[in-house]
């Protein structure tokens, strides 16, 4: 029996040198101290051993067992220490390498002017308001007195979504939502998203943004107008550059004007940017109807008040010569990385 110990000893001792892992070091303590295990098949023979015999041996094979035993726990320190070193070497870093530079962002050309225009008239003591994208038929024509058979409603030019809602075609709704709200004076802006079923061209998108002002107070006249806009339109193109009002016509104010600014390219001498005629149409004013007042609650006998819509992508491509409208919807890095605040 002593020799049968001594041979199992010898040949654990072999077998563990070639143990490579965690599970096959399991293998073989199972196989050699599990409970049907090598060792505890001997110990069961013990039984048929003379009785003086049995102690000797049973101290023999415990003696075995903790050598086992023992061995098995250095191995797994071993194998532990082993992977831990393997680890260590795949996980380097070479910090020869240069650096990853985050990217910064850029504010699209588009927020720039929006921020522009707002400061400008936050120093003439104007408040931002906004309003829903999706407005209804009666915000968007009725209370801005568009009479029934105005082209402007038709389902070619409009989108609806049914009789009463619709994706607001300019940014007037908010004029007529801020009167309802708030009784004058009112001194207000607001920019934001409008629709129309126009194509998709270098000058045309389905989806622009306008700018809207308002003010309504006593006394307010046509000269307010002028010297709100011209003022603008200098902080915004610079000093030298005129504005001339034309007469045009909108349902929502009367009397009506649109604006022309000299091209700030040619100074008013005639290039391609101004199709010749040294001059650039840049936004649609009036002073508020009469009836557009009354419908928001105003009375019209008392206050007075003026208005004016202005394309923002218009100013965009005009601010910073850039000919085609698509550039500010593309969102095409290689284009908007160039502006910066
Ligand atoms: N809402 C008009 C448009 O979209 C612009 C405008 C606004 C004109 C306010 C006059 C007064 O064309």
């Amino acid at each position: 029996m002593k020799e049968q110990l001594k041979e199992i000893q010898a040949t654990f001792v072999q077998k563990l040198q070639h143990v490579a892992d965690a599970q096959e070091l399991e293998q073989l303590r199972v196989e050699y101290l599990g409970k049907t295990g090598v060792l505890k098949e001997i110990l069961r023979g013990m039984g048929k051993l003379p009785k003086e015999e049995r102690p000797v041996m049973g101290a023999l094979a415990n003696e075995v067992r903790d050598a086992l035993e023992e061995s098995i726990e250095g191995k797994r320190q071993e194998l532990k220490d082993r992977k831990l070193e393997e680890q260590i070497g795949r996980e380097w870093i070479d910090i020869t390498l240069p650096g990853k530079r985050p990217t910064l962002g850029h504010p699209h050309p588009n927020s720039l002017t929006t921020r522009e225009i707002i400061d400008v008239f936050h120093s003439m003591g104007f408040v931002l308001e906004d309003g829903p994208e999706i407005d209804t038929v009666a915000n968007n024509f009725d209370a801005l007195n568009s009479p029934p058979d105005h082209p402007s409603r038709d389902f070619s030019d409009t989108f609806y979504f049914d009789e009463t809602n619709l994706l607001r075609t300019h940014t007037s709704p908010v004029q007529v939502r801020t009167m309802m709200k708030q009784a004058p004076p009112i001194r207000m802006i607001t920019i934001g998203r409008c629709f129309r079923n126009d194509a998709l061209d270098a000058t045309h998108s389905p989806m622009f943004t306008q700018c809207e002002g308002l003010v309504v107070d006593e006394g307010i006249t046509m000269g307010d107008l002028k010297g709100t806009l011209e003022q603008m339109v200098q902080l915004l193109f610079g000093p030298e550059t005129q504005s001339v009002f034309r007469p045009h016509n909108f349902p929502f104010t009367e009397p009506s004007a649109e604006v022309d600014i000299t091209c700030f390219k040619c100074k008013g001498a005639g290039c391609r940017f101004c199709s010749g005629t040294g001059a650039i149409e840049i936004l649609g004013c009036g002073m508020v109807h009469p009836d557009v007042l009354e419908y928001c609650g105003i009375d019209s006998e008392k206050y007075t008040g003026f208005a004016f819509g202005m394309g923002i992508e218009r100013v965009t491509l005009l601010k910073y010569e850039i000919d085609d409208i698509r550039y500010l919807f593309e969102n095409d890095q290689r284009f908007t990385r160039q502006f910066r605040r």
